[in-house]
């Protein structure tokens, strides 16, 4: 089996590329280098370039003759979307259009998307299971949701089969530090705890001490990256033995307060962590936390990585000892 992975030179892609690797699946990773890097491709093929430039990818596709596309590229940030969302609309929606429309046209049957928690904006209930309602209150999410919706209709008009994966908070790196989290514009929790422990400045920022939490905090469920890699090589071979299109949500069924995040990692490294108490974020819901029962009784899906404790060490080695 042939896979392209776009975006597979960023966080979650590069993780997954490995593991679709490990299991004997031949890859080619296509990526912009916009925000991802070169060095977290470790193995298979790479190639630098643009899913949405329309002439390149006609040909590219043309050429290459995949079994299966997974599409991992796209703008992720939450807060940037808030305040850029022309950006997200253009590189999540208009030109994830350009790449389906070559897909379908290059008689490609198989595709796995990154969707989003953020798809489901407040929750109405906990956890939240695939027949939560889906609302999203950031423009990032309303891409996502848009793209989901989309391939409902692809598949229906054209036989696109899809996988769309909605990935809770993506954290920790490779258990050998090989590849790990690195964005050009870090504005994830738990790196920044990190760099905060590790280097005493800048100070991490709690947004939000007053939201109806246990603490005052947010509550979100953190899920290991090599698990959802695993659930990308698990989806992609349900939905090509049934032939569907499915959505999963990826979590660890389990929540943690931004403060419950930070006192365990005091914990586990022995750093304290300098935080001022600073306002809300626009675009944060209080809650998220995943159910996964569907992703494993479907998928057979199993949480190997994402204790609280592993995710937190192999981040923390990781910012020790990054490579990119
Ligand atoms: N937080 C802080 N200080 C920071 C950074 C984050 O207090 O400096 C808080 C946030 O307010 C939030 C929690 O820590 O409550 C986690 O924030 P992240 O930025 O790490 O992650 P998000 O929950 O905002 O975003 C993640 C993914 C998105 C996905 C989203 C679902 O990165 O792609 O979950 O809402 F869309």
């Amino acid at each position: 089996m042939k896979v392209l992975i776009t975006g597979g030179a960023g966080y979650i892609g590069s993780h997954c590329n490995r593991y679709f690797n490990e299991q004997g699946v031949e890859t080619v990773v296509l990526d912009d280098l916009s925000d991802g890097h070169r060095e977290a491709v470790i193995v298979g093929k790479f190639v630098q370039g643009d899913f949405g430039d329309k002439k390149f990818i006609y040909n590219f596709l043309a050429q290459e003759k995949f079994d299966a596309i997974i599409h991992f590229a796209a703008f992720a940030s939450v807060p940037d979307s808030v305040t850029r969302p022309r950006r997200y609309y253009d590189n999540n929606v208009a030109k994830m259009l350009i790449l389906l429309d070559a897909i379908v046209d290059n008689d490609i049957k198989y595709f796995v998307f990154s969707s989003s928690a953020a798809t489901f904006g407040e929750p109405q209930y906990v956890p939240i299971d695939e027949e939560h309602q889906q609302e999203p209150i950031n423009p990032y999410g309303m891409t996502k949701l848009i793209g989901e919706e989309i391939l409902k209709d692809y598949e229906k008009a054209y036989g696109l089969h899809s996988c769309s994966f909605r990935y809770f908070n993506a954290a920790g790196g490779s258990q050998d530090v090989l590849i790990g989290e690195a964005h050009n514009q870090e504005c994830h929790l738990i790196p920044l705890i990190i760099r905060a422990a590790l280097n005493g400045a800048p100070k991490l920022k709690v947004f939000g001490n007053d939201y109806e939490t246990r603490d005052g905090s947010c509550v979100r469920d953190y899920v290991h990256v090599e698990d959802l890699a695993a659930a990308h090589y698990l989806g992609l071979k349900y939905m090509m033995e049934h032939n569907v299109t499915e959505q999963f949500n990826l979590g660890s069924n389990d929540g943690f307060t931004v403060f419950e995040i930070i006192k365990n990692f005091e914990k586990i490294s022995g750093l304290k962590v300098p935080y001022d108490i600073a306002g809300r974020r626009p675009g944060d819901p209080a809650v998220l936390v995943a159910s996964n029962k569907k992703a494993k009784e479907l998928l057979g899906w199993q949480l190997k990585n994402s204790s609280l404790e592993n995710i937190l060490q192999t981040a923390l080695a990781w910012e020790k000892n990054k490579r990119y």
